[in-house]
């Protein structure tokens, strides 16, 4: 037997044990398969736990989450807490006290997968968004001022340190060249593009634009380099996906601009995204959220959690398996399932975690 993993399971709100279960048994089928195990604990935290004892996430879990070898969370958000509770007291929480500054976003299109792009496929949806994860108006800096009277002023800055800045550049440029289009044999340059708005945030996105061009040319020559305006970057998402391979962006754009990428890959059924702290501990989810309305019925997409289950494989170093796992969800969607979207699937939320966890 080879290496044991200890990974935290967090399956969480609505449909999120659902699909993590599934997620769960392809993941045990890849780790018969290449000859490694899982060591899971469960947490039980979410909205439910926040209900019944007011709980969100107790300094000690914060704690023991620190020394696993990774998390893999389901979904967190339930229609009878306020919005922002949850997001910012556990998920929010966990990736800035796990300093996981990376969420790295894959728009890819599975075979047999329907996008709202008209003659678009696999081939031209095809990129990755690497999405600062650390600061911008995720940060917390700001207030309201005089509340409640007609003066009343809120502000929410939009922060960035040049170290966040650097740190990100970096591991962006890195992917770019490790995992960029010619390093896949797809084309004739590993191309990093940093998305922003310098013509208007003049000081947020000077600091990256520079720091873009110093770090590319000192240490990346080889990965070529472009830049794109935010709401460009929207227009050619629909229009061109083809023109993208590594994108890098900060907090804000990057949570926007990964749901436009979602949807041209399918929807939120399939989606998947990984926190990544490069030194220490990550946590990889589906991107969809919790879907209350679906929960308990077995009819929910868990694919994006087993894509989520493949992007944490290769980050414990499991490449080969998490090759398969994505190879093996390919199979399905293009050859098994009738659509992405609940209900529409043609298997129960089981049978196609059988299906693809058979494959592997
Ligand atoms: C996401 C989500 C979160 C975010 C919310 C739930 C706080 O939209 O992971 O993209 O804004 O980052
Ligand atoms: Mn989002």
């Amino acid at each position: 037997m080879g290496t044991t993993y200890k990974i935290a399971v967090l399956p969480g709100d609505g449909t999120g044990p659902e699909v993590v279960a599934e997620g769960l048994k392809v993941l045990q089928a890849a780790a018969a398969k290449h000859r490694f195990a899982l060591d899971l604990t469960h947490y039980d935290l979410g909205g439910e736990r926040y209900l019944r004892t007011g709980e969100i996430l107790p300094d000690a879990v914060v704690d023991e989450l620190k020394g696993v070898d990774s998390i893999y969370l389901g979904a967190i958000g339930h229609p009878d807490v306020a919005p922002g509770i949850l997001e910012k007291g556990l998920l929010l929480r966990l990736r800035f006290e796990l300093d996981q500054y990376i969420n790295l976003r894959p728009v890819r299109l599975y075979p047999g997968v329907e996008t709202p792009l008209k003659d678009k496929g696999p081939k031209e949806i095809d990129y990755t968004v690497v999405r600062e994860n650390s600061g911008d108006v995720y940060a917390g800096g700001g207030g309201i001022m005089m509340k409640g009277t007609p003066h009343e002023v809120a502000v929410q800055n939009m922060l960035y340190s040049r170290a966040q800045v650097d740190r990100c550049l970096r591991w962006a440029f890195e992917y770019a060249r490790q995992h960029g289009r010619k390093a896949r044999g797809k084309g004739p340059d590993n191309t990093l593009g940093l998305v922003g708005k310098t013509n208007v945030l003049t000081y947020v996105y000077d600091l990256w634009s520079r720091r873009f061009n110093e770090i590319g040319d000192e240490e990346y020559p080889d990965v070529k380099r472009e830049y794109y305006h935010v709401d460009a970057t929207c227009m050619w998402m629909v229009k061109s996906p083809e023109w993208f391979d590594v994108l890098v962006t900060g907090n804000i754009f990057g949570d926007i601009i990964t749901d436009l990428g979602a949807i041209t890959q399918g929807g939120m059924g399939v989606a998947a995204g990984g926190n990544i702290n490069p030194a220490g501990v990550s946590m990889f989810e589906p991107i969809g959220g919790s879907a209350p309305k679906y929960t308990g019925l077995g009819v929910i997409n868990p694919v994006a959690a087993v894509v989520a289950g493949a992007m944490m494989l290769d980050t414990l170093g499991e490449n080969q398996a998490a090759q398969d796992v994505e190879r093996a969800v390919a199979e399905v969607t293009g050859t098994k399932m009738k659509g992405m979207a609940s209900g529409q699937m043609g298997y129960t939320t089981s049978e196609v975690g059988d299906l693809v966890a058979e494959r592997v």
